[in-house]
């Protein structure tokens, strides 16, 4: 059985104060959540506080991108040792929006998964197509690259830590949420493409205008193991709306 996970993607959101206080009040309202794993990406200047916040809870932390080398001359990136040592667990890699504005590529986001992998943090591979391959029909092609380009060479042994996030781009920050039929379809086809003996343990979530009133028909699709939610993570209230759905 997978355990699904919903998972905040804070984005560039909330201020430390803004970000321990959601914490803090999150807490409580989820302790009694034990079948879902509940975890909050946030921005680099608040992870330490939130997951010290976190840290005595059923709450986990992940940053929302990391730099594949260990240290050196890179200003302005942050590596998988430091993103370790502050608390987290997490880290999403290959976000649409850091390959649309930031340059990242397949190929980047397997240097970053081997990255993640090395320093014990599990990633989040997060993989989409536009709405004009989705309109070209090119959506499984497409997904089928970074799928394949984005993991390659990953032992067999480090499949089991890996999260799998289908966000259609067309769907990201919208409110067009993908049906749950479509969901279903790419998920099954992802599901296919991973190492078969691992395949059915390897937990893929849906992202893309993730909200409390859609949440329980994608959760009931076979193939959908839980959610990488923007917008509706901001809010304490409606974030445990998607966690109790
Ligand atoms: P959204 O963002 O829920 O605001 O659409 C999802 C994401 O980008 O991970």
């Amino acid at each position: 059985m997978r355990k699904p996970i919903i998972a905040g993607n804070w984005k560039m959101y909330k201020t430390l104060s803004e970000a321990t206080d959601f914490i803090k009040a999150l807490k409580p309202l989820v302790a009694d959540v034990h079948d879902t794993g509940i975890v909050i990406c946030a921005p680099y200047p608040v992870l330490k506080d939130i997951a010290d916040e976190a840290a005595d809870s059923n709450i986990e932390i992940g940053a929302e991108n990391l730099f594949w080398e260990d240290e050196g001359a890179f200003t302005g990136e942050v590596s998988g040792p430091m993103l370790l040592a502050v608390g987290c667990r997490y880290v999403i890699i290959g976000h649409s929006e850091r390959r649309q504005y930031f340059g990242e590529t397949d190929e980047t986001v397997n240097k970053k998964l081997f990255a993640a992998i090395k320093h014990t943090l599990l990633p989040i591979i997060c993989v989409g197509e536009t709405l004009e391959q989705r309109e070209k029909n090119e959506t499984f092609k497409v997904i089928e690259k970074q799928i394949k380009d984005g993991t390659k060479g990953l032992g067999a042994g480090d499949w089991g830590k890996v999260v799998i996030a289908y966000e259609p781009v067309w769907a990201i920050g919208t409110g067009k949420t993908a049906t749950p039929e479509q969901a279903q379809e790419v998920h099954a086809y992802i599901r296919k493409l991973l190492p078969k003996d691992i395949a059915n343990d390897i937990r893929i979530l849906y992202g893309g205008s993730v909200k409390p009133d859609n949440i329980k028909e994608l959760m009931a699709k076979p193939d959908i193991d839980g959610g990488l939610v923007g917008g509706a993570s901001l809010k304490v209230d409606s974030f445990v709306k998607l966690i109790k759905h």
